[in-house]
């Protein structure tokens, strides 16, 4: 049997955040391992128990964020996955990866793997179209990060437009396809 494929799933401070546990369910469900990686503002939105019931598996945080199988969490988990996910990705999370910030244990991974990274963004329509967020999205596409979505429709907010998070049955499946061989 081959081994199974291993991904990154980081969640970010969004309102989207929820809709995470869905994404981690139905990869868990097609034989992925997920290692879920929560910034500190997405513990204000989900909660790191969630995600270990769905994955069964470790889920990190800045309170298990030093080492893991010998080496720094961050090398860990860079070198071991297939690919790393961010969903949602928060306006924060697309500037820190553009501009190579890495305070925590998720951006710091970002930029030690050397797994393709796809990134679905999910916030207001008027974050997303703010000029600093469009230029970080032009800047990572160009080193070859993926972005799937946003989508427009009614914001949790309260406004209409484009920054819903991409639907997530889309996500999974996306992800599914370049897992194959
Ligand atoms: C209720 C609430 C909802 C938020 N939703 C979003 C969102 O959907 N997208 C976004 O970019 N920021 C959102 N923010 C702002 C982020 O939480 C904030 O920028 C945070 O610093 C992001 O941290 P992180 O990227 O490290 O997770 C929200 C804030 C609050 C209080």
């Amino acid at each position: 049997m081959s081994k199974p494929h291993r991904i990154v799933l980081g969640v970010t401070g969004s309102i989207a955040a929820y809709r995470a546990a869905e994404l981690a369910s139905t990869l868990t469900k097609e034989g992925v391992e997920v290692d879920v990686v929560l910034t500190d503002e997405a513990l204000r939105f989900i909660t790191a128990l969630t995600f270990q019931a769905l994955t069964r598996r470790e889920v990190y945080t800045r309170e298990n964020d030093g080492m893991r199988d010998g080496q720094p969490a961050h090398i860990s988990l860079a070198d071991q996955a297939d690919l790393v996910v961010v969903a949602p990705a928060t306006a924060h999370l697309i500037a820190q990866l553009a501009h190579g910030l890495a305070p925590d244990l998720l951006t710091s991974l970002l930029l030690a793997t050397p797994a393709p990274v796809i990134i679905a963004p999910a916030m207001n329509g008027k974050m997303w179209h703010h000029p600093a967020t469009q230029d970080n999205v032009i800047l990572l596409r160009r080193r070859n990060v993926e972005f799937i979505g946003p989508e427009a429709g009614l914001l949790a907010c309260g406004y209409e437009g484009l920054g819903r998070l991409w639907p997530v049955p889309e996500i999974a499946r996306e992800i599914l396809a370049r897992l194959k061989p």
